[in-house]
């Protein structure tokens, strides 16, 4: 399993420590920055990490940002991301049973570590269930089609 983790400054904090727990964990972690707590843009990484992610197929991805909204909203930018903000582990474990999110999104000014942990436990451990929700996710992807020409001879 391989994550690729990005931040902006309101974030950066926690990136470490997740690093470190992902690193734990036997988990291939690539960080994609910023390399200091210096102010930075949130949608810059947040594109990063969702490019990076949709580059290597079968990969996963982590951004944070304050409330983890700002960088979740650019991540699902990139054509093809599922990238889910989340709350707890219930939320992210949602977000891969129903949702097939590849990125895991959340607020270093939200959630205490204790609750990080409990989401990165059950993001990496929760497979997709499909069935049902393989046809919504396939109209998720239909939007990013129509809109952007991800998944035809456009992109
Ligand atoms: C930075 O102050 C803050 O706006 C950012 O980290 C994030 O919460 C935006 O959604």
């Amino acid at each position: 399993m391989k994550f690729y983790i990005a931040t902006d400054h309101a974030g950066y904090r926690y990136k470490a420590q997740v690093k470190e727990y992902l690193s734990e964990k036997g988990i291939t972690v690539v960080d994609l920055g910023p390399d200091n707590a210096d102010r930075v843009d949130y949608p810059d990484y947040g594109r990063k990490c969702a490019e990076a992610v949709i580059a290597d197929p079968g990969s996963f991805g982590i951004v944070i940002c304050g409330t983890g909204i700002g960088i979740s909203m650019a991540a699902n930018k990139v054509p093809g991301i599922r990238a889910a903000l989340c709350h707890d582990a219930y939320t992210a474990t949602m977000a891969r049973a129903h949702n097939d999110a590849q990125i895991l999104a959340f607020g270093e000014r939200v959630v205490g570590f204790g609750v990080v942990q409990s989401m990165i436990d059950a993001f990496v451990s929760t497979e997709f269930e499909g069935g049902r929700h393989t046809r919504r996710v396939a109209k998720i992807d239909e939007i990013d089609r129509d809109y952007c020409g991800y998944g035809t001879e456009l992109g």
